[in-house]
């Protein structure tokens, strides 16, 4: 018999969650039909292969092993798209979420009044166990520039648990950016109607085993796709970040040159060449780490990744330096010169350094 309620549960390195939450599902959603789908990464310590032996005892089990894949957002859709359940609840597989409001949750959807009905942790009756204060903040701030930016007034939207009719989800799908953590604020966003949702509050426990997945390029991540839909989805969230990237590239060149020609006393071009280097340089392991998250290189190929992003950077550091020493020469004042330089070698590299380095090999 078709399941009524499918489970869909990301997981990276879960592998000691997996039978708790099980448990915990089997007895919540006894009375009625359900399953729950395990999308993993090829997670190293094994979780795939933890939840495939679940599943050998237990048809209500199944797991979609994603290969050479990362990403919670993505790994979400592609578990709801897996599955044929008239209704879908996304949550963690670290016990965080409680798993026993989900019959709650779908008796909500039931009558068909709403769309969404999301788990929220700030209602007085729920509450945010026992994440770090930093964290408190930091999830208070990023709800707050959600809420005003997008004129949803769900109290929740960072939320990763949440549940929804599956016809819903199907006509918003083609829409979803897919990147980052924000599931739930990327489905709010990409509704074409104003989402109808209704909210049930939890007490949110702590984390079983394991680490939160959730890094400095997860909240970056989280500003680009604000940007993105802010855009009314015209800019690519990767090119946002890009640009970022690129803005900051400029402030650490004109710092270095500064301190080197003004305060060290260096000759400009030499200043200039110097600065020229520490840019690419931050603007590579910025890129690395925030605008290609999903591509990172480490390593080895990280250090051959440096190389070519500076290859691919020479002809416009080439041009910069050569414009700028040119400028200088004519009496143009030292800052004038170098910012100039910078902007003539940004034109030329506009886009091609990551296109080289970051280059999709799997496809
Ligand atoms: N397949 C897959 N791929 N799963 C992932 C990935 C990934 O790249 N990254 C994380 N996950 C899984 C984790 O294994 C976990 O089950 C779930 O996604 C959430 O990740 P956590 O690492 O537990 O995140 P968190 O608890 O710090 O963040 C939670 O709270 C945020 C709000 O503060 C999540 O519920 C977020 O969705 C939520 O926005
Ligand atoms: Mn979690």
């Amino acid at each position: 018999m078709i399941a009524e309620i499918a489970v869909v549960i990301p997981t990276f390195n879960e592998r000691d969650n997996i039978a708790p939450l099980h448990s915990a599902l089997s007895r919540s959603l006894s009375d009625c039909n359900w399953e729950a789908v395990f999308v993993d990464d090829n997670s190293p310590d094994g979780t795939a292969a933890r939840v495939q032996e679940l599943g050998q005892h237990d048809s209500h089990v199944r797991c979609l092993l994603r290969l050479g894949r990362r990403g919670l957002s993505s790994a979400c859709i592609e578990g709801v798209l897996a599955t044929a359940a008239p209704y879908v609840c996304i949550m963690d597989a670290d016990l965080q979420h409680d798993e026993s409001i989900i019959p709650r949750m779908q008796e909500l959807l039931r009558d068909g009044r709403f769309d969404v009905v999301v788990a929220t942790r700030y209602a007085t009756a729920g509450g945010m166990g026992t994440l770090a204060s930093g964290r408190v903040r930091l999830s208070r701030l990023a709800t707050w520039v959600a809420r005003t930016l997008t004129r949803v007034p769900v109290s929740d939207p960072m939320s990763g648990f949440f549940m929804f009719r599956r016809e819903w989800f199907a006509r918003i799908a083609p829409r979803l950016s897919g990147r980052g953590f924000k599931i739930l604020l990327d489905m709010l966003l990409s509704s074409p109607a104003p989402p109808r949702y209704a909210e049930v509050a939890y007490k949110m426990r702590s984390r079983m085993h394991g680490e939160s997945k959730l890094s400095i390029s997860v909240v970056w991540d989280f500003v680009m796709l604000l940007a993105h839909k802010l855009s009314g989805g015209a800019i690519p969230a990767r090119f946002i970040s890009f640009a970022a990237v690129g803005m900051s590239g400029v402030a650490v060149h004109m710092l270095v040159l500064g301190a080197l020609h003004r305060w060290a006393g260096f000759a400009f071009l030499i200043a200039q060449t110097a600065a020229t280097g520490a840019a690419m340089t931050s603007n590579f392991v910025l890129n690395n780490r925030l605008t290609y998250p999903d591509r990172r290189l480490h390593g080895v190929a990280a250090v051959r990744g440096l190389l070519s992003f500076y290859l691919a950077c020479a002809f416009g550091a080439l041009v910069n330096v050569a414009l700028a020493g040119w400028l200088a020469s004519k009496g143009f004042p030292w800052w004038g010169a170098g910012l100039l330089g910078v902007v003539a070698g940004a034109v030329w590299n506009y886009g091609s350094p990551g296109i080289l380095t970051w280059r999709d090999t799997s496809r």
